[in-house]
């Protein structure tokens, strides 16, 4: 199967089966790196709460930028890791400051804001402003590792960077917004780290692992 097949078969299902989550219904940057953020490590069902409470109190890059410190972690209580709150105000104060309260769209400008990391920095070019920048989290590795068979460690940084190489490609062939959604929604639903649920698989024609009995193998990790 070509990848412009892989992206064609991927994007169609996702059309028609994606759960409607509220981060899915706007294509606002801010609302964008506020759920992705809270979604870094915590649930989507613990999410979704927050989410709504806080783009209800912050609902713009200058709102956050100009809140006092002690609301925007009251807002976080209960989420933990709560210095991905702090680099979210304090990179809402580089937009205020730097880029006119406006996200800025170059990768360059976006990565340099605290915080942002490649995963975040690919979700917000790919899902808000429709860019070819992969997006690769721990779903998105073993969904590609067991579509590719990669049976070396994904935590190695060049397999890591073939992958995200892969994902690119991948979004080059389509809607990148929908394509990174896509991945995610797969490895949250289908392509689980348990009992996969490969007869509800929209790829698993073209899935490598699934045709050399790999799935359950993978992927793999380096020994800890
Ligand atoms: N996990 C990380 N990003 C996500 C998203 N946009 N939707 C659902 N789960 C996610």
């Amino acid at each position: 199967e070509s990848l412009a097949a892989f992206a064609h078969t991927l994007e169609a299902w996702y059309t028609q089966t994606s759960r409607d989550l509220p981060w899915r219904r706007t294509a606002d940057p801010y609302a964008i790196l506020v759920s992705e953020t809270m979604l870094q490590q915590t649930r989507v069902e613990t999410v979704i709460p927050y989410y709504h409470r806080f783009m209800e109190r912050f609902p713009t890059p200058l709102h956050l930028a100009d809140a006092d410190i002690d609301d925007v972690l009251k807002m976080w209580e209960g989420l933990g890791y709560y210095r991905r709150a702090r680099n979210l105000k304090a990179a809402m104060e580089v937009v205020r400051d730097r880029h006119g309260g406006r996200i800025p769209d170059h990768p360059d400008e976006l990565k340099a804001l605290p915080g942002i990391g490649p995963y975040t920095l690919g979700a917000v070019l790919s899902i808000a402003f429709n860019r070819p920048y992969p997006a690769v989290d721990g779903n998105v590795l073993r969904v590609m590792s067991r579509y590719r068979a990669i049976e070396e460690p994904v935590d190695l940084p060049k397999v890591k960077r073939q992958i995200e190489q892969d994902v690119a490609e991948t979004l080059e062939r389509g809607t990148p917004r929908v394509l990174t959604q896509a991945l995610m929604e797969l490895g949250a639903l289908v392509c689980t780290p348990k009992k996969p649920r490969c007869s509800a698989c929209p790829v698993v024609s073209g899935c490598a692992a699934r045709a050399h009995g790999l799935t359950d193998a993978l992927p793999k990790r380096l020994p800890k």
